[in-house]
């Protein structure tokens, strides 16, 4: 198929090469024909001009002797000469003298002596072409004639038409040639396209300029033009789609449907959506606090797929079929929930242990020292291998479509593509990407890099993130980089690393169908047993040492030094979810928390109304989203968070525009979200100040900022994260298809 197709592109060259050299065949033979001509009689005349001088003075002299018989025999001798034809002598008058026996009687001596005949002359006669040369003989005494010598010119045509014949052969043999040539660059430059195109299509061309090998050098200039074009055509396309489409689950659907040909997503992640737990004998579902679960579970919904995740509810093996599935959401089932048994043993080594003591705390700035044990990494292997047997088997195509999701399964996107070469693979880490100095501390760092990227696309929240990312990968792996496209190129597999800020879902699930903000506050107030004017802020996070969540109550403690008029007007209503009890560190941090809300309120509780209010329990999302609409004040401060969900949750909860977000600059969610106020949570008074401003805030500013931070929301929403991701995989779907086909034909 490959030589069809240069033999094919050849022949539209060597067709008119074919032509052309025909037509200049044409003008050339006649050409070299006069040529040739012009010089055989000019041979002929040299050797006419020679014999008659030879013969000169002989002749002369017996012409004056009048020696019949010599002259004879000098004219027959002279004539042996196998080209000279025949010789004869015309008297002054016109008369034939002499003659050799082969003279030709239609020559006449008339027109010799009348001049009819020039010097020399080729004569068409009856007998065929002949050169006729004259020349005057004088004898002593003055007497004049002419000597005539007749040669043949047959030889010259015989001659003339072997010409003719080698300037054809000539011309045949150049054609075949150029041809051979022309066929075998073509096949060459073809292949070296070819693969150029291909190449670039799979976006290596992206990489770098071509190397010998990849691409021919005068393809180079096409090459760059054509990197230059696709990228821009890219840009522009992306742009187009990111403002184009307005994000819903409806819009999701379409895409997944036009653009990725209806596939059905297979997600992995370690926490399940929705755990099911036998309480007091009876089956209870519940959704479990964790920012991954809250954007991709509207995701999923719209999208209806398989998610996998670690089954680890007191009833989840109970209410599983046979393939350990169970259809959710529980009372309007969308898509398939596929849960993974695992061991205590395994999950301490590989969640606990790697996961959480390990990678956790290694991609968190919060001073808590990863831990790195080789009995973790083993178990962590281990069950990313399982996860993706059971991807290859929930898989119905060669070329699925995965979400491969968080820490917990940095190899997975290398299993997987080894099972499955062919699959779309889009991995996105939840938490911060740390600088390469930092990841260097993990004994399996080249381990980790090597399988993220087994996938197509990586995604982080944040630019700052996919910058750490690639210099960690620069730093520890031979790879080859394009910070231009932010691109990874290892060994033939590509990985486009972009950022993707999650979100949540828009327009919340509970729009239209909730009491007013008044109502509920006073509900929680009474419920809290607060007065009607208590000011409220909130806090929502798992207890974890990444929060700020002792930085928020210093905060807090601090703000009441500063403003007493506020004692036993504000109280700080802390929602912690226990998280990870299992781990010291997470022990540690709860008693911590614990005491220091205690001190805080044996300092600041005023006529029975406490300062800090921690409830560390599991609330479901709606309890929490009460508080969110109850309280004037949502504080966010986390020490390092990839984006917090809380932030983006609490904007949604305050559809009466009202209440004040307090932001960490370090989490994901202050690059969007500037009408916040933005504090440093490591500096206690900044803080402080921040509180005291939201809770002192005008109701005009306040709806300022809330209008604005919800059309981010509205705008930026959990299917636009997820639209964007697919839309980028579809293109590299596409291009790999294309450059499959391409591969075919060439
Ligand atoms: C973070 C992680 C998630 C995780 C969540 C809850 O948001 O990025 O992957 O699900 O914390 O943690 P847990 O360990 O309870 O799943």
């Amino acid at each position: 198929m490959r030589g069809f197709r240069s033999l094919k592109l050849s022949l539209r060259f060597i067709l008119p090469l074919a032509i052309a050299l025909g037509m200049l065949a044409f003008a050339v033979v006649p050409l070299v024909d006069k040529l040739t001509l012009h010089w055989f009689i000019r041979d002929m005349d040299i050797r006419s001009r020679l014999i008659a001088n030879t013969l000169h003075e002989p002749l002369a002299e017996l012409l004056q002797q009048g020696n019949k018989s010599r002259i004879d025999s000098l004219l027959l001798r002279a004539s042996q000469d196998e080209r000279l034809l025949a010789i004869g002598y015309c008297s002054d008058q016109g008369d034939l003298l002499y003659h050799t026996p082969s003279f030709l009687v239609s020559i006449s001596c008339s027109s010799v002596a009348s001049n009819v005949i020039e010097a020399s002359q080729i004569l068409q006669l009856p007998e065929g072409a002949v050169h006729v040369a004259t020349h005057q003989i004088v004898q002593e005494g003055g007497k004049k004639g002419h000597l005539i010598l007749v040669h043949d010119t047959s030889f010259m045509e015989l001659r003339s038409a072997d010409t003719r014949k080698y300037i054809i052969i000539l011309f045949v043999v150049l054609g075949v040639v150029t041809s051979l040539i022309t066929v075998f660059v073509a096949h060459l430059s073809w292949r070296g396209w070819m693969e150029g195109v291909r190449a670039m299509l799979k976006g290596e061309g992206l990489l770098k300029p071509f190397s010998p090998q990849s691409a021919s050098s005068e393809l180079q200039p096409l090459v760059g033009d054509l990197k230059t074009l696709m990228r821009s055509l890219d840009a522009e396309r992306r742009l187009a789609d990111d403002s184009t489409i307005t994000w819903s689950p409806d819009s999701l659907r379409n895409l997944l449907h036009k653009q990725l040909a209806g596939e059905r997503v297979i997600v992995v992640s370690n926490r399940e959506p929705y755990i099911h737990s036998r309480v007091d004998g009876e089956i209870q579902v519940h959704r479990p606090a964790s920012g991954l679960v809250t954007a991709v579970e509207p995701v999923m919904r719209a999208c209806s797929g398989t998610w996998i995740a670690h089954g680890n509810g007191t009833a989840d093996r109970e209410t599983v079929d046979a393939h350990d599935r169970v259809m959710v959401p529980p009372d309007k089932p969308e898509y398939n929930l596929r849960r993974i048994w695992m061991s205590e043993e395994e999950e301490k080594g590989y969640y606990y242990g790697f996961a959480n003591e390990g990678l956790w705390p290694l991609c968190h700035i919060a001073h808590v020292r990863p831990v790195f044990r080789t009995s973790d990494w083993e178990q962590y292997v281990k069950i990313n291998q399982r996860f993706a047997d059971a991807v290859v088997k929930e898989a119905d195509s060669d070329n699925p479509v995965v979400l491969v999701q968080d820490y917990h399964f940095a190899l997975l996107p290398e299993m997987i593509r080894k099972a499955l070469p062919k699959a779309t693979i889009i991995t996105f880490w939840h938490i911060p990407w740390p600088n390469p100095e930092s990841f260097g501390i993990c004994p399996w760092r080249e381990e980790l890099l090597k399988g993220m990227l087994g996938s197509t696309i990586l995604g982080f929240h944040t630019p700052y993130h996919c910058k750490n990312f690639l210099e960690t990968v620069d730093r520890y792996l031979e790879t080859r980089i394009e910070h231009e496209s932010s691109t990874v190129l290892r060994r033939g597999q590509l990985t486009m690393v972009e950022s993707y800020p999650i979100s949540i879902q828009w327009p919340p699930p509970w729009q239209g169908t909730l009491p007013p903000v008044e109502q509920t506050r006073a509900e929680i107030l009474t419920e809290l047993g607060l007065p009607a004017d208590q000011l409220l802020g909130i806090g929502v996070d798992r207890m974890d040492y990444t929060k700020g969540i002792l930085e928020r109550f210093n905060a807090v403690e601090r703000m009441l030094e500063l403003h007493p008029e506020l004692l036993g007007h504000f109280s700080f209503i802390q929602i912690a979810a226990p998280s990870r009890s299992a781990l010291e560190e997470y022990q540690a941090f709860e008693t911590r928390v614990h005491a220091l809300a205690a001190r805080i309120n044996v300092r600041f509780t005023h006529q029975g109304r406490p300062a800090i209010i921690l409830k560390a329990e599991h609330h479901e999302p709606d309890q929490v989203n009460r508080y969110y609409r109850a309280a004037q004040v949502c504080m966010v401060t986390s020490l390092h968070d990839g984006m917090n969900l809380v932030a983006k949750e609490y904007v949604a909860a305050r559809d009466d525009e009202r209440g004040v977000l307090v932001l960490s600059q370090f989490t994901g969610a202050a690059n969007e979200l500037y009408e916040a106020l933005i504090v440093n949570p490591y500096h206690v008074e900044q803080t402080a100040e921040a509180l005291y401003q939201a809770l002192t805030m005008p109701e005009y500013e306040q709806q300022e900022r809330m209008r604005s931070m919800r059309a981010l929301v509205c705008d930026f929403n959990v299917y636009r994260w997820a639209g964007r991701m697919l839309l980028d995989a579809a293109r590299v779907r596409q291009r790999e298809k294309l450059a499959t086909r391409i591969g075919r034909v060439s």
